[in-house]
């Protein structure tokens, strides 16, 4: 009997459903060729839903979710809704109720692919973020002292807990690990100045390293990351740091990467429920044109695969999207990739074969 993979869609807001359609096609095709079956449940949330209903994320949708071991997220956010309702409702509340403690995303240049920095290669350029997911600036602790007054005061705390931090750099201690390309892993930090948030991250980094004699490790500071992604990325192999820094950083590998239109990412619970997405946004002014580059969406179809253990489909995939990107499709951006959004998803599931 062939084996069934249960996943919800959750296709979301914007282009989401376009490239998530695309995404699936993939899926389906990949999964035909290697003899395994789908399972799909669609999920409608996100700010259509919102508008209509006033619901984000109903509380028995959340739980019929938790029974999920993957989700294929689209995109969250919508132009007629207020910027941070759907975020934190929908996307972070996501990532907060099902404990996913990783943010993982990839920067790999794939050969063909444009990246802005000028002489850096595919093999300079093939690093992974392992981002904490749950806490930091983004646990949403704080809030308004006399607000709207002169005398206004507005207080925005990081959260770092002992254990929120130490499986977090477990997590990437063992990605380097597993990984084993270069074996070196690098936090990304400010201990010069959040002394206190990032001591307690470097105490416990060094305190878990002791455990992995066979990698590397280092020490950069934010800044000073940002400034190596761009002038030494081929320094990078696997880099660990905080929501905030995370999120800052991996926007600038998606650039260096080639951009929004390939850049993946996947929220992840070892043990629990985990969440693949393109890591770009809802895209509203292409929404329905069929031009967005699906590749993303594709990619983060991979990396669910590889989490579900069918290794051998993920990498079907990723030698798909490196053909296509390296003979077809010559610029990623939407409206530019000289075909269309479904065009991209049939060229993928073509270079697949079966
Ligand atoms: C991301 C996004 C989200 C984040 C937003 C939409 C809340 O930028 O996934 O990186 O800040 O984490
Ligand atoms: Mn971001």
């Amino acid at each position: 009997m062939s084996k069934t993979h249960k996943i919800a869609v959750l296709p979301g807001d914007g282009t989401g459903p376009e490239v998530v359609a695309e995404g699936i096609k993939v899926l389906k095709a990949v999964a035909a060729k290697r003899g395994f079956k789908l399972d799909l449940t669609n999920f409608d949330l996100g700010g259509e839903r919102y508008l209509k209903t006033g619901e984000i994320l109903p509380d028995s949708a959340l739980n019929d979710l938790r029974k999920f071991k993957t989700i294929f997220l689209g995109a969250i956010g919508h132009p007629d809704v207020k910027p941070g309702i759907l975020e934190k409702g929908l996307l972070l509340r996501l990532r907060f109720e099902l404990d996913q403690y990783i943010n993982l995303r990839p920067v790999k240049l794939y050969s063909g692919v444009d990246t802005p920095l000028k002489d850096k290669k595919p093999e300079d350029i093939d690093f992974v973020v392992v981002r904490e997911n749950t806490e930091g600036l983004y646990a949403g602790a704080g809030g308004f002292l006399k607000k709207g007054t002169p005398d206004e005061v507005a207080v925005q705390e990081s959260i770092n807990t002992r254990k929120g931090v130490e499986r977090c750099i477990r997590y990437a201690f063992e990605y380097t690990k597993k990984r084993n390309k270069r074996k070196k892993l690098t936090l990304c930090g400010k201990t010069n100045v959040l002394t206190y948030a990032f001591d307690l991250w470097e105490r416990a980094f060094n305190e878990v390293k002791k455990e992995y004699p066979d990698i590397t490790t280092d020490y950069a500071h934010v800044d000073a990351t940002t400034m190596w992604m761009v002038k030494n990325p081929e320094w990078f192999d696997v880099i660990v740091t905080d929501n905030m820094f995370g999120d800052i950083i991996t926007d600038l590998g998606a650039m260096i990467q080639g951009g929004m239109g390939i850049a993946a990412g996947g929220n992840i619970n070892p043990q629990g429920t985990s969440m693949f997405e393109p890591i770009g946004g809802s895209a509203p002014k292409y929404t329905g044109k069929n031009v967005i580059n699906p590749l993303a969406a594709i990619c983060a179809g991979g990396m669910l695969l590889e989490h579900i253990g069918e290794e051998d489909a993920a990498l079907d995939i990723e030698k798909a999207v490196m053909k296509a990107v390296g003979k077809d499709i010559k610029n990623l951006g939407a409206g530019k990739m000289g075909m269309s959004t479904t065009e991209v998803g049939d060229l993928i599931v073509k270079y697949i074969g079966g």
